[in-house]
């Protein structure tokens, strides 16, 4: 089993980026406790993290050669971008939304997401536990289609 991780834009910056609102955490944490909780399953993990909407376009249409399921932080471009939304339609993988912030307790531009309609779910506002939940979301719909 293998799952697809995409950390969207500035999310290479967390540690130093708007710590009341990101935490303290940097990105390498994250994928630390990612690795371990998937490690646990014996799934193995493709983490890669992009600042450019076409890049994350291309990892998704890719990730339909090997993903079992992706689990994206579409940062920013969760609010914009219909082609990273047209992206995880096209492939037909099942995919996970998640953001550490609490997106609707925020700005309202933030308050829609595009790409949360052709994902399973979405998980928002637990910081880091919004991936690790995630990722579990990922795994057990995986294993209820073994
Ligand atoms: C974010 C929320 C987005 O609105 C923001 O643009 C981000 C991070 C989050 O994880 O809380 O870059 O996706």
């Amino acid at each position: 089993m293998e799952i697809l991780v995409i950390h969207g834009p500035n999310l290479n910056l967390l540690g130093i980026r708007e710590r009341e609102i990101y935490g303290e955490m940097t990105l390498d944490d994250i994928n630390k406790k990612l690795i371990d909780r998937a490690a646990a399953h014996q799934v193995r993990l493709n983490i890669t993290q992009l600042n450019c909407e076409g890049e994350i376009v291309q990892e998704i249409g890719n990730a339909r050669n090997y993903a079992d399921a992706i689990l994206i932080n579409p940062g920013a471009y969760a609010h914009t971008s219909i082609a990273i939304r047209d992206a995880i339609k096209a492939i037909s993988i099942p995919t996970i939304e998640v953001h550490l912030s609490n997106i609707y307790k925020r700005e309202g531009f933030r308050h829609r997401s595009l790409v949360a309609g052709v994902c399973v779910g979405q998980i928002t506002g637990f910081g880091v536990d919004s991936y690790l939940l995630g990722l579990e979301a990922a795994i057990n719909l995986l294993k209820e289609r073994l």
